[in-house]
């Protein structure tokens, strides 16, 4: 064990078969935690479960009210309360605009923004009941620039997370609810894993601190908002990118070329 920021604290992780949410359920464990690890992918949470003992897993799909509303009443009924919610489950887009069916619209936005919404409202009982708790949504670099790995879908979504995680933040204070947003840069998960070596060295030229950023660099981040050391954040949106929001976008080599 790491730390001991969260012994005995429930920590429901959506999203958390894969990538960044598989490895912000782990650090949660590995600090103390009990963890609800929710996802759509049931092979996934088997083995996530297996992995982190004393886990419980429970399948939902994020774009449904209804298959929300069951998840956590299922984790409630296990768990007894909750203390941090992660929403880490997302999906990612291809299409151009002109191209772009209503369909393709609706899946990423319901369940990237809406499933970030609704899983918060879910926990806004609980959490208020135990006089607070802490919320951390996966936005995205995508939420403060276009997405090049994505769609407009994409960045309409993970900018409506961070509108979205401000406005929570404001609303639940009155009830101790913290609500904060991570901005992952690349990384190295499931969603961009299918690329060339040529494509992943080419991405890695362009990100000043020279390298993909790892799912356990986002649970870091994830991780110190949703702890007490965090006790006054909320409303934040913390890039976690290795610099690519404060770069334009041209590798060093390109930069330092024309300069003395
Ligand atoms: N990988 C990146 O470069 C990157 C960068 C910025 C932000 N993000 C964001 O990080 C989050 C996690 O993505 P990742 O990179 O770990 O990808 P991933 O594909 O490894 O994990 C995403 C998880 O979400 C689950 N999921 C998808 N649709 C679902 C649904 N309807 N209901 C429940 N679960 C569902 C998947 O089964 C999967 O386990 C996403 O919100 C993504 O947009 C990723």
């Amino acid at each position: 064990m790491r730390g001991d920021r969260f012994t005995d604290k429930v920590a429901v992780v959506t999203g958390a078969a894969s990538g960044i949410g598989a490895a912000a359920a782990r650090a949660f464990a590995a600090e103390g935690a009990k963890l609800a690890l929710l996802d759509s992918n049931q092979e996934g949470l088997r083995e996530m479960a297996k992995e982190i003992a004393g886990s419980g897993y429970f399948v939902v799909d994020v774009a449904s009210g209804a298959s929300i509303k069951a998840a956590f009443d299922a984790v409630l009924q296990a768990f007894g309360t909750v203390h941090v919610l992660v929403n880490s489950a997302g999906v990612i887009g291809k299409w151009t605009l002109q191209n772009m069916t209503e369909v393709e619209w609706d899946r990423v936005l319901d369940i990237n923004l809406k499933g970030t919404a609704l899983c918060t409202q879910a926990v806004i009982a609980p959490m208020r009941a135990r006089g607070g708790g802490a919320v951390v949504n996966v936005s995205s670099m995508a939420g403060k620039r276009v997405s090049y790995a994505g769609a407009a879908n994409y960045t309409a979504s993970k900018t409506g997370v961070v509108g979205f995680t401000w406005h929570a933040a404001f609303e639940l204070a009155a009830y101790k609810i913290r609500v904060n947003a991570v901005c992952p840069g690349p990384t190295i998960t499931g969603m961009t894993r299918k690329r060339t070596p040529e494509q992943l060295a080419a991405t890695a030229a362009r990100i000043p601190l020279g390298r993909w950023v790892l799912p356990e660099d986002v649970a870091n981040a994830i991780l110190f908002l949703a702890s007490d050391e965090a006790a006054m954040c909320t409303g934040t949106a913390l890039d976690v990118d290795g610099g690519i929001l404060v770069s334009n976008g041209s590798s060093y080599e390109e930069y330092f070329a024309s300069r003395t």
